[in-house]
């Protein structure tokens, strides 16, 4: 992943938890300036606010195109069928994790997005989804705590960041056995079953 340099999002994201700050600490009286920063209604959304939206959204879109075009499709027998090798085959669409790695991929080449995002796994089938570092972290934390996210600060080529880790559970019987059948696994890859966590959704964000 790029560097981001100081974005137009990183400066709301700072100045809204600023004035949060500003608020908190300004309880019980004092200078005229206290006062302002509480009766400010806060201007900004905390980069964990805005992690925890943008993955809801990003969540939501993909399980629309799961369940109402792939799904949908292939209960018609329609004359296009989801594929995996879909740029070499004529009447194919992409696979959800695909059509998210494609839209990750914008979202990531956009300078004006001020966030990156994808989809990553410690056993991908595509190597471009490794997880490293606090990714790996991420993603050991959930597989622990299934019902949690993993949130840190961490610092990258002198940047910090705030990094979100989402779980990616295996929630219907086509995740695991197109995975678990799938000719890229690894020989140290996992047996997965339902409700494992398969993979997990990092989302990044500069701070500085
Ligand atoms: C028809 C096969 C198929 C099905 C069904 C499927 N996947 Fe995948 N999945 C893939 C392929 C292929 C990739 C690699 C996509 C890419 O190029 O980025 C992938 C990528 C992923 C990744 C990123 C890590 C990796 O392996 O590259 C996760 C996590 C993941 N899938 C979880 C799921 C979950 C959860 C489901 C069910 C909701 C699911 N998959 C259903 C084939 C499938």
């Amino acid at each position: 992943m790029k560097p981001h340099t100081r974005t137009f999002l990183s400066a709301v994201l700072l100045s809204g938890s600023a004035v949060m700050l500003a608020g908190a600490t300004g309880c019980g009286g004092g200078s005229s300036s206290d006062a302002v920063a509480q009766t400010t209604p806060p201007t900004g959304i905390t980069p964990q606010k805005f992690a925890d939206a943008v993955h809801a959204v990003m969540m939501a879109d993909r399980t629309v195109y799961a369940k109402q075009v792939v799904t949908r499709l292939k209960k018609q027998e329609a004359p296009v069928k989801p594929s995996e090798y879909w740029q070499d085959e004529e009447h194919t669409i992409p696979l959800p994790a695909q059509m998210f790695r494609m839209g990750a991929e914008l979202v990531n080449d956009n300078p004006e997005a001020g966030f990156t995002y994808a989809l990553k796994s410690k056993w991908p089938l595509n190597p471009q989804n490794k997880a490293e570092g606090v990714e790996i972290e991420g993603l050991e934390y959930i597989a622990e705590h299934p019902d949690e996210n993993f949130y840190k600060t961490e610092e990258i080529a002198g940047a910090n960041y705030f990094t979100a880790v989402y779980a990616d559970k295996a929630v219907a019987e086509a995740c695991w056995s197109c995975h678990n059948g799938h000719a890229n696994r690894e020989v140290s890859y996992p047996e997965f079953k339902a409700g494992d966590v398969m993979g997990g959704v990092v989302v990044r964000i500069p701070l500085d």
